[in-house]
């Protein structure tokens, strides 16, 4: 296809308000799938994405399209995962394309993911065409709506585009914009291999499917190609585009987007962002701004019966090879025995693994709290990252303590913004901004990470009943007054539910947790004293008393079968429990415990 009828597009926009919906429509009106191969959201593939309506991976297709000027074009629609977990791949792959649709519904109105995601394609310098979906539901409001990106986002909504990617209307004038008004791609075939790897996961046939964008030159099969990243050399045995389903060709040129597979193993030797190249006569210069994403959400996962540790590993291997942005060591916790700390680009990104695991691998497990990464400064001038909050040095030796600050970016109806002001002044953050956009109000907040990663999005959504929206990007590293709080149950210290925490808050906190664990932990028959400490100084504790009676007593030593029955019970309750010295701990509160109100 010469690079004139070529259109490359993303379509953004914030969750639910129709991108998938919207891109099977695109796929069906254009006969790329037979109708009758057509499933609902074609897009997303795995279960888990399917079932939380989220689109997690990256996903291609290509669409030939006859417009209506009579020329036949190809246009490849890249879809950009939606959550702010993944914002690094989103501007990745806003790279591989030139323009973007923005698809904003028009009962609602821009939310704070279709700023994030259109900054991007700003960033990327893309085309952007609006489009306002759902315009079959009585609520549309099309003209506030139009209005309300013209305000927020500053670019020219007048044309926008009237949709119902459910019904099919304005399906056609979707196309024609799309090869009217967004810039066919540029490239010199003659010129060396270029071509960035937009994406890349595991397939249990094909090994490692590679997504790729040609910049210059040609891409053949049986090309020996070059990773420029790490200077790793594959022989490629397919090449082919996504139709959506898989299809073989002989080669891609400038301008195109399709895949390879090479017989690479693991996803990890093939990082988003990096320049594929020609083993010979490359090119010399790698395209810029390549990153890896980075984890920056930490905690350790431990399965509830220790036997099946083994198993843990095997599927945290197997999800981490098709996953190059999750990291796991062996962990060990005196409370929790063996298990792995696990790395992530954040809590979605960890419920997600977490949830495989528990439902492909039927592994029950048990996840400690999230922490981010703080920078301890020593006092002899070393500085090292601290990951888990049980490894915290000797307070004695530490100097300072930083943490990684965010800035939010939080939409909401004016009704709740009191609610939403007050949640984030309570999470230790500074305001930076507050201005309006038609009823709802935008504020800014620089946030610690720590404070928003355990419960933030759900105490968010509860106090505003889900009309907010919330988007992030970090900021960097500041010093505050952070220590390590430990929590004792009978005087000992249980090492999964050590927190950081700001001095300040360290009592309240304190309080809070041990007066949750009193609730929590099932009376044995003996006192047990809960604790909460700082260093060696104890900030909070509640007792909780010994229990009165066996179980077994009130069966006056007579009836053996039912005493038996519920010693019986007793051991099936324990294996739920994790002993811990003397004491068993159950698996809710380890979680439980660290959630605050
Ligand atoms: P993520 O994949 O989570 O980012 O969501 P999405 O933006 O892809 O939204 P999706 O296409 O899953 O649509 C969200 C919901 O809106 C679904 O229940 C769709 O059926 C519905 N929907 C999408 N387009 C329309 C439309 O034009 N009209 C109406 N009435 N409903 C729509």
């Amino acid at each position: 296809t010469p690079l004139s009828h070529i259109r490359n597009f993303s379509i953004v926009a914030h969750i639910d308000h129709g991108k998938s919906t919207l891109a099977d429509r695109l796929i069906q009106s254009t006969n790329t799938v037979a109708d009758r191969d057509m499933k609902e959201q074609m897009l997303d593939s795995m279960d888990i994405e399917r079932e939380r309506g989220i689109t997690i991976k990256a996903q291609t297709v290509r669409i030939n399209y006859t417009a209506d000027n009579g020329e036949d074009y190809v246009l490849n629609l890249i879809d950009t995962p939606g959550h702010v977990d993944f914002a690094y791949e989103v501007s990745r792959s806003m790279r591989a394309v030139e323009g973007s649709l923005l698809v904003v519904d028009s009962t609602q109105g821009v939310e704070a993911q279709t700023l994030a995601n259109v900054y991007h394609a700003i960033e990327a310098d893309h085309e952007i065409v609006p489009v306002l979906n759902k315009i079959d539901l009585p609520a549309a409001d099309c003209d506030r709506v139009a209005e309300q990106i013209e305000d927020v986002i500053g670019i020219d909504a007048s044309g926008a585009i009237r949709v119902s990617a459910k019904t099919g209307v304005g399906i056609h004038e979707t196309l024609e914009a799309i090869v009217q008004h967004l810039p066919a791609p540029k490239g010199d075939i003659d010129a060396p291999l270029k071509a960035m790897l937009v994406d890349s996961w595991y397939d249990s046939y094909l090994g490692v499917i590679v997504l790729v964008r040609i910049m210059n030159g040609k891409l053949k099969k049986g090309d020996r190609i070059r990773m420029m990243q790490n200077g790793s050399v594959h022989h490629v045995d397919r090449i082919g585009v996504f139709r959506p389903a898989m299809t073989e060709i002989d080669e891609l040129g400038p301008g195109e987007i399709g895949f390879l597979t090479a017989s690479i193993k693991q996803v990890r030797d093939t990082r988003v962002g990096d320049t594929i190249t020609h083993e010979k006569k490359g090119c010399d210069k790698a395209l810029p701004g390549f990153k890896p994403a980075q984890p920056v959400v930490f905690c350790g996962l431990f399965p509830v019966d220790a036997a099946e540790f083994e198993d843990l590993r095997d599927s945290i291997e197997k999800l981490a090879l098709n996953d190059a942005s999750f990291s796991f060591e062996m962990e060990t916790s005196a409370a929790l025995g063996f298990g792995f700390r696990c790395g992530f680009l954040g809590l979605l990104h960890l419920e997600v693994i977490r949830d495989r695991i528990e439902r492909e691998y039927d592994i029950d497990l048990i996840t400690t709290a999230p922490s981010v990464i703080y920078h301890i400064h020593m006092r002899d001038g070393t500085m090292q990252d601290l990951h888990n909050p049980a490894d915290m040095p000797d307070l004695t030796l530490v100097d300072h303590v930083e943490e990684p600050r965010i800035k939010a970016t939080i939409l909401v109806p004016d009704d709740f913004l009191g609610d939403v002001l007050k949640l984030c002044q309570d999470r230790r953050g500074i305001q930076l901004d507050l201005t309006y956009a038609g009823a709802r109000a935008m504020v800014v907040y620089d946030l610690p990470l720590n404070e928003v990663v355990f419960d933030f999005y759900d105490r968010l959504k509860s106090v505003t009943k889900g009309y907010a929206s919330f988007d992030y990007q970090m900021l960097g590293y500041r010093t505050d007054a952070l220590v390590k709080m430990q929590v004792l149950v009978n005087d000992e210290p249980v090492d999964a539910l050590s927190t950081m925490v700001h001095r300040d808050r360290a009592e309240a906190r304190g309080r809070a947790m041990v007066e949750k664990l009193k609730d929590l932990i099932p009376r044995h028959m003996f006192k047990i004293p809960i604790q909460a400490a700082i260093g060696g100084k104890v900030i909070a504790r509640e007792t909780l008393s010994a229990m009165r009676k066996d179980v077994t007593a009130k069966c006056y030593g007579g009836d053996a079968t039912r005493k038996r029955k519920l010693l019986d019970k007793q051991k099936a309750g324990k294996k739920k429990m994790r002993q811990f010295g003397k004491v068993d701990i159950p698996q809710e509160a380890f979680i439980s415990a660290l959630k605050m109100d």
